[in-house]
């Protein structure tokens, strides 16, 4: 096949995905676009952009293996434990200096990307932890969204496998989990702060007054214009002083590092001033 058919095959999947499944593949680095649909390809046997468009029209299981390959849904609890330190020793304790001298009682977070849920539940654990009893004085949630439906019905049924709470400790364990059939459920009193929903981070609506947001593990899939209206979007998206935590192989653009304040470069948390 010519390179100029293979292009504008690609082109053409790219807007077809784009079209139909709500995944705009515009947003994304090509390079990853590209290798992430050929590996489904090679997997498939199919070497030419436009066979494989006909295998997603006749097989809808396909259609889902490729939207999962091009959403990426690895996740941990406490996943990079440093980071999690971190928000215990540092972020927490500030925010909530703040709301007693502004004798403010909401907190609000946001896990842009939440996946399976793993982080978002890892740090209503972490707010649970601090703030004890103390918690249900404040109104506390975390907001925890997606763009992938089916990863989010998996967070909300918050189901674990033993692998899947290698950094959990015993004790957490015992405190927020039930175990069922040999795994692993989020107890009500935790799911309790987690609130899931579908959500684009590029294009849907602005939602604001956030005292923490954590955007880990996915910037990086995405062009280099696109995070910079991102993070212009959580700029409008954060209280003054609130927090955004991006991920350990992740960095700001130029732009954004001249609006935000670097708190701790090694676990990449940085707040926005007053
Ligand atoms: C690798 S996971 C990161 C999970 C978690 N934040 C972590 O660091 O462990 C990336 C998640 O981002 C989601 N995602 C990709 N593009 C998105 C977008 N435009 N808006 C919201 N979520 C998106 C994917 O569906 C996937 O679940």
């Amino acid at each position: 096949m010519s390179s100029e058919s293979e292009n504008s095959g690609f082109e053409f999947l790219k807007k077809k995905i784009s079209g139909e499944r709500g995944f705009n593949c515009s947003y994304y680095k090509e390079s990853i676009l590209k290798r992430r649909i050929d590996s489904r390809m090679r997997r498939t046997e199919i070497d030419s952009y436009k066979d494989y468009v006909s295998l997603l029209d006749r097989s809808p299981q396909e259609y889902n293996a490729l939207i999962d390959t091009l959403t990426v849904n690895v996740t941990e609890f406490f996943r990079n434990p440093l980071v999690f330190k971190a928000m215990e020793e540092v972020i927490i304790p500030n925010l909530l200096f703040y709301k007693k001298i502004q004798s403010r009682k909401v907190i609000r977070v946001w896990s842009a990307g939440c996946a399976s849920g793993e982080e978002p539940y890892s740090v209503a654990i972490l707010f649970k932890e601090f703030l004890g009893d103390e918690i249900d004085d404040y109104v506390f949630f975390v907001t925890a969204t997606d763009i992938d439906d089916n990863i989010l019905d998996k967070a909300r049924e918050g189901i674990y496998t033993a692998d899947q709470m290698k950094n959990v400790t015993k004790e957490r364990l015992d405190n927020y989990f039930n175990e069922v059939a040999g795994k692993y459920q989020v107890k009500d009193s935790i799911k309790k702060y987690v609130k899931f929903r579908h959500h684009d981070v590029i294009s849907g609506e602005e939602t604001h007054y956030f005292d923490l947001i954590l955007c880990r593990n996915l910037l990086i899939y995405l062009s280099r214009g696109v995070q910079d209206e991102i993070f212009e979007r959580f700029l409008r998206s954060l209280n003054p002083y609130g927090y955004l935590v991006i991920g350990k192989s992740e960095t700001l653009t130029p732009e954004a590092a001249k609006r935000f304040e670097l708190i701790d470069l090694c676990e990449r948390i940085y707040r926005k001033p007053p």
